[in-house]
């Protein structure tokens, strides 16, 4: 385990400068082993979503156990293939991708576009046509399925933006076969993020069914099912389940989703794959009491270096590293940024916590840093590693 280790037990003297994102490398690679295994009983094959997290030694690790890439920007597909995607192994999805992103996937010859809309499907063409070459596309449908998770982060319900919508599938099938430059190879769909409930996945499974057969009595041979990605993981006790239940997952497609002869499965895997590994390590500054007899833990990290619990009230599990043997009592954690929402947690049971002391936000490594932002003009907090192959 290389989970962060404090220089000098029980004391934060010879921490490095907080705030900064912490990464266990060597949990990181044993949740991609587990994954490729559970994936690679049933031949199923695993595209990282890059969107989670792009750090360079992490992407490094994805790229070697044989995952391909998952892009929702052109600069995400450009960054694949510098850390040594192969370019045949890169998906593109998105609902507003720019005709210069389109140009530069076409040129890069990646796996499949995933296409979300009729209007797409003619602007893809018509830049494949202008450099000349013919490019494959896998439809994105919404399949219409409500997941088990935060309405901001659940993407496959009949009302939201993305995807085809099922009452439009014929149109662009009619649109297909006029178009010369773009061959339909999949289906894509994705139901959402952080769903721990795997009946959502075998709902999603059952749709797809249907779907695919659809194309099948006309004819269309789909030569891969994406089924997107979602798998949650559990921010409250992250050291219960540090590697996620891929086995549990990839069974529940393997059990409900029907598979033709020659057809390949994919999935777009991203908090799954690097959630656990990370946490961001900060400092408490102040604290205080309100009024209302509430007692506030000011620290370093604010919502500048984690959004999540203000944007979708996510829970974090917070330690103090430095408290040991201290009375428990209850805090509300903060953040120092300008805004009511940089709230970490509130009220929760939590040791004597004093200035000086070092906290530890767990389940930080998937869509911690790559949301960051500059707000207060504050700097992007340093990544820190453990456990990588040089140790
Ligand atoms: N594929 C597509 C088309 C997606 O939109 C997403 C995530 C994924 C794959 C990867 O999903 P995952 O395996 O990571 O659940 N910022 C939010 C999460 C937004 C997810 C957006 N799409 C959060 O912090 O919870």
């Amino acid at each position: 385990m290389a989970r962060y280790i404090l220089p000098t037990a029980g004391s934060s003297a010879g921490v490095p400068p907080t705030p900064f994102y912490y990464y266990d490398l060597d949990l990181l690679r044993r949740t991609l082993a587990a994954a490729v295994a559970a994936a690679g009983r049933y031949g199923y094959r695993i595209h990282y979503a890059l969107k989670a997290n792009v750090e360079p030694q992490i992407l490094r690790e994805i790229q070697r156990a044989g995952l391909g890439a998952d892009c929702v920007s052109g600069y995400e597909v450009a960054c694949a293939v510098e850390n040594g995607f192969a370019p045949e192994r890169i998906v593109f999805a998105g609902v507003g991708k720019s005709d210069r992103e389109i140009e530069q996937a076409v040129e890069a010859g990646i796996f499949a576009f995933n296409c979300e809309s009729l209007e797409e499907l003619e602007v893809i063409d018509a830049l494949a046509g202008r450099a000349g070459r013919r490019v494959d596309v896998a439809l994105r449908i919404n399949p219409d399925v409500r997941p088990d998770t935060h309405e901001y982060i659940a993407t496959g319900q009949a009302e939201s933006k993305f995807g085809i919508s099922y009452a439009e599938i014929d149109r662009a099938l009619a649109r297909l076969h006029r178009l010369s430059h773009i061959r339909i190879v999949g289906l894509h769909f994705h139901i959402g993020s952080q769903i721990r409930n795997l009946a959502s996945f075998a709902e999603l499974a059952e749709r797809v069914n249907g779907i695919a057969a659809w194309f099948a009595e006309r004819g269309v041979e789909i030569a891969h099912l994406n089924m997107g990605g979602g798998l949650g993981i559990d921010y409250d006790d992250p050291d219960a389940e540090p590697v996620p239940d891929f086995e549990g997952y990839f069974r529940t497609f393997h059990d409900r989703l029907q598979v033709g002869a020659g057809q390949t499965v994919h999935f777009e895997l991203g908090r799954s794959i690097v959630a656990q590994c990370g946490e961001l390590l900060t400092r408490v500054l102040y604290t205080k009491t309100t009024a209302g007899g509430a007692r506030f833990a000011i620290v370093d990290a604010g919502m500048t270096e984690l959004i999540r619990p203000a944007l979708y009230k996510a829970h974090h599990k917070i330690e103090n590293l430095t408290a040991a043997g201290r009375p428990m009592g209850v805090y509300s954690i903060a953040g120092p940024i300008c805004e009511s929402s940089d709230v970490f947690a509130r009220d929760i049971p939590f040791p004597e916590t004093r200035r000086g002391d070092l906290l530890s936000i767990r389940s930080t490594g998937a869509y911690g840093r790559i949301m960051a932002s500059n707000y207060n003009m504050r700097p992007i907090a340093p990544s820190r590693f453990g456990g990588g192959p040089d140790e």
